[in-house]
């Protein structure tokens, strides 16, 4: 009996993506579709993998290859590689930060697909954790440039990559929020943790403090009272973690609790935060809905949020439910 029951949690723990999207995901074709930028991932994983320190090809840094060719970005080739595994998929269309406009593969379908193909430019060359962010909407019969611009509320899976330590995927399709990890034998992303539950509390936030000067007052208001520990208002402790690549920094937050905040600032292309709405803002305030956490743009829940344009920039506070309450109230009592 005891072995019999053991059995059957090794079973449940060893759950590999393609079964855990049979038992929760009600659409085939989103299946299908995650699978595709599950493949997508492994491939994009192993070119980071194998490109020599001395190849580094970030966005910033163009060079000739032995033969002469351009070579091209790590960020432009992972979005290739993703179009390449989804034109063979039953996504209808894409679009990503790469793309001026969106895709169409010119078939009947019905979900679209939208990516940050390499999330983390500043941490391609220096060996630091990036990743890719993936959200799948219906089209709702809509043209395809208008369901493009559908609010995150529509999304009917979101997750994430990171190529790290470890290959890792964050996902939900709207039944909790689940990680697994690669398996780079078998090639198959196998499950870790069903249901994760971001802690509701926290002593611990992340944010680029370099940016002090041109925060809004309440972002000012918010932080000092942080760093003020327990002699502030706040009377606790506060630790600060800033990797500089969102999937990273929401990785740790998954994992352990914490508050993001990328807010908008006074400098005129950040006026509206820095992360773009429906490819990184987006998804992960899906899979932080999914985990017990918050996700907002300082008064509105991220998924609330009207979309009008495909690159429009947001900004983005989440994680743990009473630090993001926090942090709004400090709009409140301004
Ligand atoms: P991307 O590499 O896709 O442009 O995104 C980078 C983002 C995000 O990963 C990170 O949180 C943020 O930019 C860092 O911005 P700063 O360099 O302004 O801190
Ligand atoms: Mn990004
Ligand atoms: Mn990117």
């Amino acid at each position: 009996m005891f072995q019999f029951r053991f059995n059957i949690v090794l079973v449940e723990l060893k759950m590999d993506l393609e079964n855990y999207l049979l038992k929760n995901s009600k659409e085939e074709e989103i299946s299908l579709i995650v699978k595709s930028l599950g493949d997508a991932a492994i491939k994009i994983s192993n070119t980071i993998r194998s490109i020599k320190p001395q190849e580094s090809i970030s966005n910033n840094d163009r060079k000739l290859n032995s033969d002469g060719d351009i070579q091209k970005p790590l960020d432009i080739i992972s979005d290739e590689i993703l179009i390449s595994f989804l034109e063979k998929s039953p996504a209808a269309g894409y679009a990503s930060e790469e793309q001026e406009g969106c895709i169409d593969f010119k078939n009947n379908n019905n979900f679209i697909v939208f990516a940050d193909p390499l999330d983390g430019s500043s941490n391609i060359d220096v060996n630091v954790s990036i990743g890719t962010i993936f959200s799948i909407m219906s089209k709702n019969n809509l043209p395809l440039e208008k369901a493009f611009i559908q609010n995150g509320s529509h999304q009917k899976s979101s997750g994430f990559f990171v190529y790290g330590p470890q290959t890792t995927l964050f996902i939900t399709v709207g039944v909790g929020t689940s990680l697994f990890a690669l398996d780079e034998k078998k090639g198959k992303f196998i499950l870790v943790k069903d249901n994760i539950t971001i802690p509701e509390t926290t002593a611990e936030f992340a944010i680029n403090a370099a940016y002090r000067r041109f925060w809004d007052s309440a972002t000012l208001k918010y932080i000092t009272e942080c760093q003020n520990g327990e002699n502030g208002p706040r009377k606790k402790n506060f630790g600060m973690r800033w990797v500089g690549s969102l999937v990273a920094d929401a990785s740790r937050i998954f994992n352990r609790g914490g508050i993001f905040l990328y807010p908008s600032d006074t400098r005129e292309k950040y006026k509206n935060g820095r992360l773009r709405l429906t490819y990184e803002a987006n998804p992960i305030a899906y899979l932080v809905e999914q985990a017990n956490g918050e996700a907002t743009d300082g008064h509105k829940n991220i998924l609330n949020l009207e979309v009008n344009e495909l690159h429009q920039r947001s900004p983005l506070i989440f994680g743990s439910k009473e630090e993001v309450l926090e942090y709004k109230k400090s709009y409140l009592y301004l």
